[in-house]
């Protein structure tokens, strides 16, 4: 005998199910209906609206009403957010595929606060390489670091890639400006093509820099070409053999130290995280020394501070009211429920111009992912395609697409309320109109992108040619401004919204087994390429052979 009716839907209930229902019914409406107008318009504004200490966001043109937040809070619910957030701030082995916790939380948690029970020994280990961190910077600001022919430090190169670039790198543009500066000058190298460290050796001193080497595994060839390149020019430059450089002008950040030591980093030059901080979190580990360098010591640990007072509101705040939580809830709603399969970050700020890049190895290395947990296929979308350029400039070049293109996007825009400027009274008027500019075209862009036509005012209609498709979904993400506590709190929002998205997709965010094969195959490809004898070579395709052939026949000639 077929169930009653409502016994089958009980049984079909699930909190994804709801949403997807809801989901279709919210489609129906266009953004401009769902934002509407009026006194109950603004009410519902207000509530998706959240200030945490310098950072505001502002999900109200999402394309969600208060009761699509609490069937997303469900949904989190559901799948155990709360206690898998324990689990990670506990140091439970949350990364199962590579057997460890990830602990990046431990890197920024200070030493005047108790740590989580789990995490004490982690925020330990991490405060005392902190502390050794701190020395060395001392030492260099000091003019107490000596190059291999005796002569004080002036500029630092940071060799990394990923992780262990393109964090460091994004704070040290942000807050160039910071008085804070210290005279130091930090340059940053990642491609393997040698095309970044190139012009930097053309133009530093040799007997005046320090390099950095920053590798988690340590055996990254990118950044070990790099520095066989840079440790070539600095040998023959200074006429010293690389031995004594390595003694010298040399500082290795890894998990690795046995391996700096092969390499010839003595240990009071080497500086350790542990496994489990993973790669695209360790910026606040030793990874961020290039950072404290340029800023000096206080300004790296505002950052750290601004990232821990994030972590502290992640784990004591409840759902309804917790950023990363609702970021994520947000993030997943637009692509697994509205089947949005791009999401572009549109910083108005160039101090920002690294964010995008950042975020695109932060969300998309952590959940692009299919296979869940429990070893099964995922069956809908899950992170979507981040991508993303500072506003301004992305105006001039692909906006066209995505006012009037066919494309539907989900946008986040980054701004800058306020921002001090050092200069001459009329310098500063200018720049003052310069800021506003700015952010009267962020907020004019983040209104088409939602309102579309809806946004012509009257006295413009008709004068304007209308055919702006709007009904972009987009948070507003204001910053009051972009100083070390607010950009740290800004970026561990992130992290922790991709953690809660993958508690919600059952995905490990820890490991990247899809980064693996593209090495092993460019291995055994650089041999081939190394041998000049493609012929001999067992390469897999005849598209790849062709091109090797004609590579080797150029390179020949
Ligand atoms: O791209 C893969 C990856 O392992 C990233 O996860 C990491 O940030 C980057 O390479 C660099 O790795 P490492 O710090 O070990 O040199």
């Amino acid at each position: 005998m077929d169930a009653p009716l409502s016994a089958v839907n009980q049984r079909l209930y699930t909190p994804a199910n709801e949403l997807a229902v809801h989901a279709m019914r919210l489609q129906a409406q266009s953004l401009r209906d769902l934002i509407g107008n009026g006194p109950t318009a603004k009410q519902r504004a207000k509530a998706l609206a959240f200030t945490f200490g310098s950072l505001h966001v502002d999900f109200s043109k999402q394309r969600l009403t208060q009761k699509t937040i609490a069937l997303l809070i469900e949904w989190a619910r559901s799948c155990g957010i709360e206690a898998r957030r324990q689990a990670f701030f506990a140091g439970e082995m949350v990364n199962p595929s590579e057997q460890r916790a990830a602990l990046h939380m431990a890197a920024r948690w200070p030493e005047t606060a108790t740590p989580p029970a789990g995490m004490e020994y982690a925020a330990a280990f991490c405060q005392q390489q902190r502390a050794r961190m701190a020395k060395m910077v001392k030492r260099v600001h000091a003019g107490e670091w000596f190059g291999a022919t005796g002569q004080t430090i002036t500029n630092i190169v940071h060799i990394g890639v990923g992780g262990s670039d393109l964090g460091p790198k994004l704070i040290s543009e942000s807050l160039a400006d910071l008085p804070s500066s210290t005279k130091v000058g930090v340059h940053y190298v990642s491609t393997m093509d040698g095309s970044q460290i190139l012009p930097l050796m053309e133009r530093l001193n040799p007997a005046t820099t320090l390099i950095v080497l920053a590798s988690k595994s340590f055996t990254t060839a990118d950044t070990h070409f790099n520095a066989r390149t840079v440790l070539a020019w600095l040998s023959s430059a200074l006429e010293v053999d690389e031995a004594t450089i390595c003694r010298y002008q040399l500082i290795g950040v890894s998990s690795k130290p046995e391996k700096m030591t092969t390499f010839g980093i003595p240990e009071s030059h080497q500086l350790v995280f542990k496994e489990w901080i993973g790669g695209r979190f360790s910026l606040w580990s030793p990874i961020g020394i290039s950072v404290a360098m340029q800023l000096g010591t206080e300004c790296f640990d505002a950052l750290l501070d601004g990232a821990h007072a994030m972590d502290r509101h992640f784990i004591d705040t409840p759902l309804a009211t917790n950023l990363p939580a609702l970021l994520a809830l947000v993030g997943a709603w637009n692509c697994q429920f509205l089947n949005i399969p791009t999401h572009v970050v549109l910083p108005y700020d160039g101090r920002l111009k690294s964010l995008s890049a950042y975020l695109q190895q932060l969300e998309m290395e952590s959940n692009g992912k299919k296979i869940g947990l429990d070893g099964r296929s995922v069956n809908h979308a899950t992170c979507p395609i981040m991508w993303g350029d500072v506003g301004p400039n992305a105006q001039h070049a692909f906006y066209q697409l995505l006012h009037q293109g066919g494309h539907t996007v989900s946008a986040d825009f980054v701004a800058v309320a306020t921002r001090e400027v050092n200069a001459p009274d009329k310098v500063q008027e200018s720049l003052a109109s310069q800021e506003q500019l700015t952010l009267a075209n962020c907020l004019a862009q983040a209104q088409l992108f939602a309102l579309g036509d809806e946004a012509i005012p009257v006295a413009l209609k008709g004068q304007i040619a209308q055919g702006y498709r709007g009904n972009h979904p987009n948070s507003f993400l204001l910053l009051k401004q972009l100083d070390p506590w607010s950009i740290g709190a800004l970026l561990a929002l992130y992290e922790h919204k991709v953690f809660v998205q993958s508690v919600l997709w059952n995905l490990n965010p820890f490991d990247q087994p899809g980064v693996e094969l593209g090495k092993q195959l460019a291995t055994s490809l650089y041999q081939t390429l190394a041998d000049k004898s493609v012929e001999q070579e067992n390469v897999e395709d005849p598209s790849t052979t062709q091109l090797l052939a004609k590579l080797n026949d150029w390179k020949k000639a």
